[in-house]
């Protein structure tokens, strides 16, 4: 597999604040590629930048061998978006939404009279394609700004946090369609999102950038290698014993303020009665492979909050609108 985007020291400042930090980052071919981190942590300023909606400070990134400074149109070409805030015109009609996509990256008439129909079948939206957006609930138009980001056949689609805000029943769908269309498509698809555990289930690699360094990068399943075993939770009527880490099984030992007690237990299936034995008094007890939060919260110490508030305003969904009907940035 050939990388696709090949990022080399790429940097952003905004006067004192480094939002993203040297990142250093090969993305191949057809893959579902995750950025997970917490707010603030770098993931939406480096999609734009590879998106040529912010320019770097320093560094480089080349996308499908289009260098994103030097050749920002044709980069453009080969991109398709969904941003981190809704940025359809719900004064128009589904398909009207589309058609206009449609002739801004100047897709042939009879290419997209061919497609809409087709992904709006896709997405379950073709019964109210003729309705305006205004009465779409979140959910369908999530779903609508997917397919209009896929309507030029791009090879990279980008989705900045393609489910915030949706339940999680139109999470599981939206997830479902963002794997059906990378797959079927071939299209390698880079997102960020802070559901960390649905991540998991759709993302083949996933790369955690915390104030704006990549910390960790992975398969999901490498990722929670790295933890060394699975989760013992337990209570206890009386102190640790001291010396309890230097089991070879134990990797990790960690008393939260509450009293409850984290082992990382190497082969729990196995050492879990060794442990127990060297436990008196255990109250209660949990035993849990680990999530990318676990991950997340080893290697950082604080966990990322599924509940994050969108943030932003909108502008670079402005941005981006504008130099696609020719206007300089
Ligand atoms: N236009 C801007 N001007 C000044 N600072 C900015 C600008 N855009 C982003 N930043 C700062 O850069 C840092 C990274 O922001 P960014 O939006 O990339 O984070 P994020 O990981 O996408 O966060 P979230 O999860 O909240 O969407 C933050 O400290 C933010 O305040
Ligand atoms: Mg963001």
């Amino acid at each position: 597999m050939a990388a696709v985007i090949t990022t080399t020291a790429l940097t952003k400042r905004y006067d004192d604040i480094v939002a993203v930090d040297g990142l250093d980052l090969q993305i191949e071919r057809g893959e579902i590629f995750g950025l997970l981190g917490p707010n603030g942590a770098g993931k939406t300023t480096t999609i734009n930048m590879l998106c040529t909606i912010v320019e770097p400070t320093s560094g480089r990134a080349v996308l499908n061998g289009h260098d994103v400074v030097v050749a920002p149109a044709a980069v453009r070409q080969d991109i398709g978006i969904v941003f981190q805030e809704q940025s359809l015109d719900t004064t128009l009609t589904a398909r009207e939404n589309l058609e206009l996509h449609a002739r801004l990256y100047g897709v042939p008439r009879a290419a997209w009279q061919e497609r809409i129909p087709q992904l709006l079948q896709l997405i379950g939206l073709e019964k109210r394609a003729d309705d305006a957006c205004r009465t779409f609930s979140g959910g369908m138009r999530r779903r609508l700004e997917l397919i209009r980001g896929l309507l030029h056949r791009p090879e990279v689609l980008f989705l900045d946090e393609p489910t915030i805000g949706l339940d999680p029943q139109t999470r599981a769908t939206m997830w479902e369609y963002i794997r059906t269309i990378a797959k079927e498509h071939g299209t390698t698809v880079i997102l960020t999102t802070h559901y960390m555990d649905e991540a998991e289930l759709v993302c083949d690699r996933i790369g955690i950038i915390d104030n704006g360094k990549m910390i960790a990068l992975g398969t999901p399943g490498e990722l929670k290698g790295r933890l060394g075993g699975d989760l013992v939770r337990l209570r206890l009527d009386g102190p640790v014993p001291p010396r309890l880490h230097e089991h070879p099984f134990i990797k990790r030992v960690v008393t939260a303020e509450d009293g409850l007690v984290t082992i990382t237990l190497a082969d729990a299936q196995h050492n879990l009665p060794a442990l127990i034995r060297q436990l008196p008094g255990i109250v209660s007890i949990e035993v849990r492979t680990p999530t990318l939060n676990d991950v997340f919260i080893s290697l950082t110490g604080r966990a990322i909050r599924d509940d994050s508030p969108v943030s932003g305003g909108g502008w670079a969904e402005a941005a981006w609108r504008d130099m696609n009907q020719g206007n300089s940035r």
